[in-house]
This record gives structure tokens, C-alpha cells and sequence, in this order.
């Protein structure tokens, strides 16, 4: 079972994995409206779902999570290494999703880059964060989520 803390990166992520699987369903035509109407749909989706959910999310991550996991030693150090890149390659992909040039690739690439990460941070990074996290640090991360995902009452 998911740690308490790590519940509400783990919603974003339940929604980010159906969000990246209708974007590669979309750019492989798979889902109405098919063509340009329908990218450009699903990239607004995308864009928006970025804005109101991963850009927090991101920063949560960065600012809290993985300076955390890092205090408790290498095991975590390359891992997170590899996190921040995928953060940062959304980031800038995001930012073409407004250009309808090669939208049908960007859209299949950015679900597929969405979705391996949420399975490496869910499979390889919270396991970590589970196995070592102390009931001080889970509070203090909880608040400190709390205050930058700024999420109604749960
Ligand atoms: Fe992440
Ligand atoms: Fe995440």
C-alpha cells in the first residue's frame, strides 16, 4: 500500500496514466475526432493537466521528495538523475504543443515519456522513500506538499 504522504502524487499519477495513454491512442488515430482537430484537443488537454497538475506536482518532487531521498544516501542518486531529465524534456515539449507541426509524434512522445516515468517513480523511487522515511519526515513531507500542491482537504 502507497504511504500516506505519497498519496497525492500518486492521484496525479492515476490521472496522468490514462491522460498519457489517450494521447498515444490519439496520435495513432485511435480515438475521435481523428486528425488535426483531435491532437489539437488532446495537446490542450495535456497542456492543461501540465499547468493545473504537473507543474506543482513537478516542484513537489523536486523541491521536497527527491532532496529528501537524497539525505538518505546514493541508492537514489541515479535514479533521481534520470527523474529530473524526463522533467525537464516535458517541460520543454509542452511548451511546442502550441505548433501543429509533427503534433501527432509529440503527443505519442510525451504520453510515452509520461508514462514510463510515473512507473519508475511509482516501481523504483516511492519503495525507497517507503522502505526509509521516519514518521518526523513523513509529516514534514506532507506539509510541505500540502502547502505547494495546495489540493482541497483530503
Ligand atoms: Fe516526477
Ligand atoms: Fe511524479
Amino acid at each position: 500500500m502507497r504511504h500516506p504522504s505519497l498519496i497525492p502524487l500518486s492521484h496525479d499519477h492515476h490521472h496522468g496514466l490514462a491522460l498519457a495513454l489517450r494521447c498515444r491512442k490519439q496520435a495513432l488515430g485511435q480515438i475521435k475526432p481523428m486528425g488535426m482537430e483531435g491532437l489539437k484537443t488532446r495537446a490542450e488537454e495535456f497542456a492543461r493537466f501540465f499547468t493545473d497538475n504537473l507543474v506543482p506536482h513537478f516542484e513537489a518532487e523536486e523541491k521536497v521528495l527527491f532532496p529528501l531521498l537524497r539525505s538518505y544516501g546514493d541508492e537514489s542518486v541515479p535514479l533521481i538523475e534520470e527523474l529530473l531529465k524526463d522533467h525537464e524534456q516535458m517541460r520543454k515539449s509542452v511548451a511546442l504543443l502550441s505548433d501543429e507541426k509533427k503534433l501527432g509524434k509529440l503527443l505519442y512522445d510525451l504520453g510515452d515519456l509520461l508514462e514510463r516515468h510515473i512507473r519508475r517513480e511509482e516501481r523504483e523511487l516511492f519503495p525507497i522513500f517507503e522502505k526509509q522515511v521516519t514518521p518526523d519526515g513523513a509529516e514534514a513531507v506532507k506539509k510541505e506538499f500540502d502547502k505547494i500542491l495546495n489540493r482541497p482537504e483530503r
